[in-house]
């Protein structure tokens, strides 16, 4: 099986949205914190992903919420993609690693697509219309975790 790399931040993914780009930089680390770990720690290090992940979708849900008629396909995906996270976690700690390593290869894919289309599109969006999003923004690395 091929050697899953660490993922590195690239100017492609900014989106020109300082908390939305520093919140895509903290997934990056902790995707890297899960990988470099031990097969002890990497239980810890994944709920920690999921953790920065829930923040993180909520942050984005939370600026769709503010902008009347926003597509729902957004908050969509986020809630598709928890749902898996949460249950490869179920999975994994009754003992099977095999999806847990499928996650692991595709999640960096999954993450460029996420960034570089429905996230984009969002920034996008708020740019137009002057959205502020420090009104309704929560900052994960502020977070309560
Ligand atoms: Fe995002
Ligand atoms: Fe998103």
């Amino acid at each position: 099986m091929k050697v899953v790399q660490p993922m590195s931040w690239q100017e492609a993914y900014s989106n020109g949205l300082p908390l939305m780009d520093q919140t895509h930089q903290g997934f990056i680390e902790h995707f890297n914190t899960v990988l470099a770990a031990s097969k002890n720690e990497q239980m810890a290090a994944f709920i920690e992903l999921i953790k920065h992940t829930e923040l993180h979708f909520d942050q984005e849900n939370q600026w769709m919420s503010a902008i009347p008629d926003f597509p729902a396909c957004h908050r969509a995906e986020h809630d598709r993609v928890l749902e898996v996270l949460l249950e490869i976690k179920k999975r994994t700690e009754k003992g099977d690693q095999h999806l847990f390593q499928t996650l692991i290869k595709e999640l960096p894919l999954w993450f460029e697509n996420h960034v570089n289309g429905m996230d984009a599109a969002l920034a996008f969006h708020m740019s137009n219309i002057g959205f502020d999003p420090t009104q309704t923004s929560k900052n994960p690395s502020a977070s309560k975790y």
